[in-house]
């Protein structure tokens, strides 16, 4: 789908992007190749998660990296933290059997404590808390999330589930004028790290839920434990609802699917959902809000940064991610409002004006 970037040329990556740096090794032992993008320090060094997948071209990793260590700096900017926004990105081959992986994830633990600092790294899909420990034997101290059994702040999932639970509320509250969930109707795309945990805060609310992923045993799990509405994969974006919360795959807002959506407004985990910036204006033309994902998603990177950079409390940071995430994203439906502009350009507006003035960050 839109993640496959047709035959980008290095150059033409490097010029399209407006970021510091690119960390590339080729990893032999394995064929991995593994990129360290640092999109910006502008706030301070470099953090991000982790991508493990394989990829069709090592050009569309490198594409992938790109866009996803700019969307951490908009992340952390306008989360109001002090770090500046990088990626990792490993491409690996098929089946590479795990003993092979942990041996890769070493050698890239120690690349990132070759770089001093400049990127600290995290999870993300594909890798785990438990892939934190063994990055940590040779990155350390530049890793984030680790096991709380290894001193860890754990896995940041189910914060990032609170911060689009809040997202969802706001956006109801703009759409209905009431944040109350109750009878509501959402769709879940993709029950995993962060999917399923909101759908537990979703039926807790009173939320009338459907979820798909091409995991048939998470969603069973779903059906089995909350009763939720199980639909295949690819109907997801058919299903009329309130809400739809796209919890998995980058890009899946494009021109194929937003004709088909029939909800009234987007709001979910998924990193860089727009497969296109004219992608918001699809969504626009058909009245669909669209809560910008680098707002929604911020509990996980908040989570770790509070839980292990600040030292708040795992109750004063939960609770801070929902403030944030209410209080960031009413901020960008405003500005939208304002300034008759799209709310994913009215979230980059916010974004950059905390990165220029960076004494309001904590
Ligand atoms: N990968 C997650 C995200 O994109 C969590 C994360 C945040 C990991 C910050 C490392 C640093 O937000």
């Amino acid at each position: 789908m839109g993640e496959h970037s047709d035959a980008l040329s290095l150059d033409a990556l490097l010029q399209g992007w407006d970021g510091e740096e690119i960390v590339l090794r080729r990893d032999h032992a394995t064929g991995a190749t593994i990129i360290i993008a640092v999109h910006s320090t502008r706030l301070g060094l470099a953090g991000g998660g982790t991508r493990v997948k394989t990829y069709p071209s090592v050009e569309d990793a490198i594409r992938d990296a790109q866009r996803l260590a700019e969307g951490m700096t908009y992340k952390f900017a306008a989360a109001q933290l002090a770090r500046g926004g990088g990626k990792a990105v490993i491409a690996i081959p098929p089946n590479l059997d795990a003993a092979a992986r942990d041996d890769l994830l070493r050698r890239y633990g120690a690349l990132i404590h070759q770089l001093g600092g400049l990127f600290s790294c995290g999870a993300d899909v594909g890798t785990s808390d438990r892939d934190m420990d063994v990055i940590a034997e040779t990155g350390a101290p530049y890793v984030f999330g680790r096991t709380p059994e290894n001193g860890g702040a754990g896995d940041p999932s189910p914060a990032t589930a609170i911060g689009v639970f809040s997202g969802i509320k706001t956006t109801c509250e703009r759409l209905f004028g009431s944040d109350d969930l109750a009878g509501r109707r959402v769709v879940v795309q993709g029950v995993g790290k962060v999917g399923y945990p909101l759908l537990r805060l979703l039926r807790d609310a009173g939320a009338e839920l459907t979820c798909g992923d091409v995991d048939t045993a998470a969603v069973e799990r779903a059906r089995a434990e909350m009763g939720v509405t199980v639909v295949a994969p690819d109907a997801v974006y058919d299903i009329e609802c309130d809400i739809f919360s796209p919890c998995a795959l980058s890009a899946i807002l494009n021109s194929e699917t937003i004709p088909r959506l029939r909800c009234r407004a987007v709001a979910g985990s998924a990193n860089n959902q727009l497969a296109t910036p004219e992608d918001v204006d699809r969504l626009r033309a058909r009245e669909i809000v669209y809560a910008p994902d680098f707002v929604v998603n911020s509990g996980g990177a908040i989570y770790l940064i509070g839980r292990e950079v600040l030292g708040w409390s795992e109750q004063a940071t939960l609770d801070h991610i929902a403030t944030s995430v209410r209080e960031t994203l009413k901020q960008v439906y405003a500005l939208s409002d304002e300034q008759g502009i799209a709310t994913s350009v009215a979230a980059e507006h916010v974004a950059r004006q905390r990165i220029d003035n960076p004494s309001e960050q904590a």
